[in-house]
């Protein structure tokens, strides 16, 4: 056992070096200790999947793990799924997804604060991305939580919210990425928008979270046109609130693995023309539920 004291809250497994250390008060943890290249047992599977369903992001440091590992590690969560844009180039499920995100003149430079493919029927359930090759300053990925956003609103705003539905469609971002005006066609017939609770129950935790996103989150159903715009936007601003963000800086070999459901994430742009390369894995989720 590492018998390691940190100043912050820090659970230890007995009778292993595992060590998780809570980042920040509302979501994130790093886990220590565990080999990522090593058998991946039944048992580091359940408490992979304990872990993310209690603090919605895991960071890991120097795992020295390959795509196919990566890959594997996916499988815990989930059948791997490519998203369309990937599709269209050849790459199919079970194949790795590289992610060249900088320098600045590529268009996955930088993102806005999103869930993954929450334009689907079934957006993924887990993200998995790691550092091949990480800018010296800037790139972080940050993550915010939509289970502390949903719990710091208003009474008043909660039951305003309960029973809403909103739409949620691929965002500009997928049309500098897709030349070709016929497969862009395609592409947004294909995803013309799928209609979300704006409060999601977490399908393992059970816990309600705030479900709507600057990225993808097109309108809400059922208001006055005004007042859907001003309430979308109130509630996407939850997801800037410090008290619910925490920031992940990346070096080659760090893996962050994040509930898709529970958090949005957003790719920092402050690296200009460095390189950034992530691989990314994602697996399958269900259809969100009230
Ligand atoms: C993503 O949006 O999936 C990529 C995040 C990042 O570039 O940090």
């Amino acid at each position: 056992m590492n018998a390691r004291t940190n100043t912050l809250q820090a659970e230890r497994f007995q009778a292993s070096d595992i060590e998780v250390v809570r980042v920040e008060a509302n979501l994130g943890a790093e886990v220590r200790g565990l080999d990522l290249t090593a058998p991946l047992t039944p048992e580091i599977a359940d408490l992979l999947r304990s872990l993310l369903w209690e603090h919605q992001v895991l960071f890991f440091r120097d795992t020295g793990i390959d795509d196919a590992r990566q890959g594997e590690i996916g499988r815990i969560f989930g059948e791997p799924v490519v998203d369309s844009i990937a599709k269209r180039r050849g790459v199919t499920p079970g194949q790795i997804f590289p992610l060249n995100t900088g320098p600045y003149s590529n268009a996955y430079y930088g993102t806005r604060w999103h869930a993954d493919a929450t334009y689907l029927e079934r957006p993924y359930l887990v993200s998995i991305l790691r550092s091949v090759i990480a800018p010296e300053l800037g790139g972080d990925t940050a993550y915010s939580s939509g289970i502390s956003a949903y719990e710091s609103l208003p009474e008043a705003v909660k039951q305003k919210i309960a029973g809403l539905t909103a739409i949620h469609k691929p965002n500009k971002k997928a049309y500098q990425l897709i030349k070709d005006e016929t497969e862009l066609e395609d592409y947004l017939s294909e995803y013309s928008g799928v209609e979300h609770p704006i409060v999601i129950t977490h399908p393992f935790n059970g816990k309600k979270v705030l479900y709507v996103n600057e990225n993808f989150t097109h309108e809400i159903v059922g208001l006055p046109e005004d007042e859907g715009k001003q309430l979308l936007s109130y509630l996407i601003h939850q997801f800037y609130r410090p008290e619910n963000i925490v920031r992940f800086k990346w070096r080659p070999g760090s893996l962050a693995i994040w509930d898709n459901r529970a958090v949005q994430h957003y790719g920092v742009a402050d690296y200009g023309n460095a390189q950034r390369q992530l691989v990314r894995v994602v697996a399958q989720g269900d259809r969100p539920v009230r």
